[in-house]
């Protein structure tokens, strides 16, 4: 449906579609008896389902001059402009003509603009992280507090393997190691990193750059936060959360021994959400980082304490509330054992 009236009764219409359609989806994700993969399953098909009518309402926005900034040309619209281009300005195929949004993807792409202009804050580093749009948000701080904790060995080198937004990178740059070269598949998250490594002072010790997985050579630490759920990753915002196949999990750790120096540490941070979730069996990492010819040097658990830890409404709660945030420190096999 194209919306060509008042923009706040837009807004009113996707609230009321909302509402509606959390209603079915509660019906329907309440089945008592079956199992928890079974129960995120249907979950999430019935999360996309929802999202996919919601992005069924259209608005316009338009462009009086190319070089000119975006206006939604309805009654009571507010100025989106520099929230459109944060969205799409660098999106292939953004020509700065007149077209036709979702308004429940531009309302995201607003709230997102916030997050940026704002900055999370994050304990572990005294400053703020901005996140491009499609950036995987450091909003849970439990990981970041880890990977400062956790016990460096040498502040040589490292390389955060998946960087994101870059945070940390910046943990381990302002723990004083010396280099940190972060990697990403997607060039908004390398872009994004770099901003923020500027805005922290830090651009001549972390820099981030396009390379799937690792950078040439090797380093004494290696870490990395791969997204904690197997699972399809249509999106890009998908595929910080979702791990097809749990590949870039078990790429990072084949990888490793061939990345790290010889006394060198990998860490993995990792939660147990998917064990608990029944989508991972609880012998498949253990496994994995034997099969790679790593051993786990020591383990640094942590619980989560956003709120979603402690949501009772969200359906996923019965897993949610007991898991375990761990920093896996990993080394390569000695030759002989030790
Ligand atoms: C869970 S996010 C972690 C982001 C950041 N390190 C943090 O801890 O907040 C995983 C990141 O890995 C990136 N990624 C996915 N596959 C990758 C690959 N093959 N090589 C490098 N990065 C990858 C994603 O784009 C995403 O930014």
């Amino acid at each position: 449906m194209l919306w060509l009236g008042d923009f706040h009764n837009a807004r009113q219409l996707l609230g009321a579609m909302d509402r509606r359609l959390e209603r079915t989806a509660a019906k329907r994700n309440a089945q008592p008896g079956s199992s928890p993969s079974e129960d995120f399953y249907r979950i999430r098909q019935t999360r996309a389902q929802r999202s996919r009518m919601l992005s069924l309402l259209l608005v316009p926005i338009s462009f009086d001059t190319p070089d000119a900034t975006a206006t939604v040309p309805l009654p009571r619209a507010p100025q989106l402009g520099a929230a459109v281009a944060f969205g799409y300005d660098r999106q292939p195929g953004y020509g700065k003509q007149d077209a036709v949004l979702s308004l429940q993807e531009l309302l995201g792409i607003q709230g997102g603009h916030q997050w940026f202009l704002k900055g999370v804050e994050v304990p572990a580093l005294g400053a703020r992280i901005h996140p491009h749009y499609g950036t995987f948000l450091p909003t849970r701080h439990e990981y970041v507090d880890l990977v400062a904790a956790a016990p460096l060995q040498d502040m040589e080198l490292a390389f955060d393997i998946g960087t994101g937004t870059g945070v940390l990178a910046a943990v381990l740059a302002a723990r004083g190691v010396r280099k940190v070269i972060g990697t990403d598949i997607h060039q908004r998250a390398v872009d994004c990193a770099n901003d923020n490594f500027a805005r922290l002072g830090i651009e001549n010790t972390a820099k981030a750059q396009l390379t799937s997985m690792f950078p040439p050579g090797r380093a004494s630490l290696v870490i990395c936060n791969p997204p904690w759920l197997p699972g399809s990753a249509p999106t890009s915002l998908d595929a910080a959360v979702y791990d097809p196949g749990s590949k870039m999990l078990l790429q990072f750790l084949s990888g490793l021994p061939d990345h790290l120096t010889e006394d060198g540490e990998g860490w993995l941070v990792i939660s147990d959400l998917a064990e608990l979730l029944g989508l991972r069996t609880t012998s498949m990492l253990p496994d994995a980082i034997d099969r790679a010819g790593l051993e786990v040097i020591d383990r640094l658990d942590t619980v989560p304490t956003h709120a979603r830890a402690t949501d009772g409404t969200d359906p996923l709660h019965a897993a949610r509330s007991r898991e375990t945030t761990s920093l896996w420190r990993l080394r390569a096999k000695r030759r002989g054992g030790l």
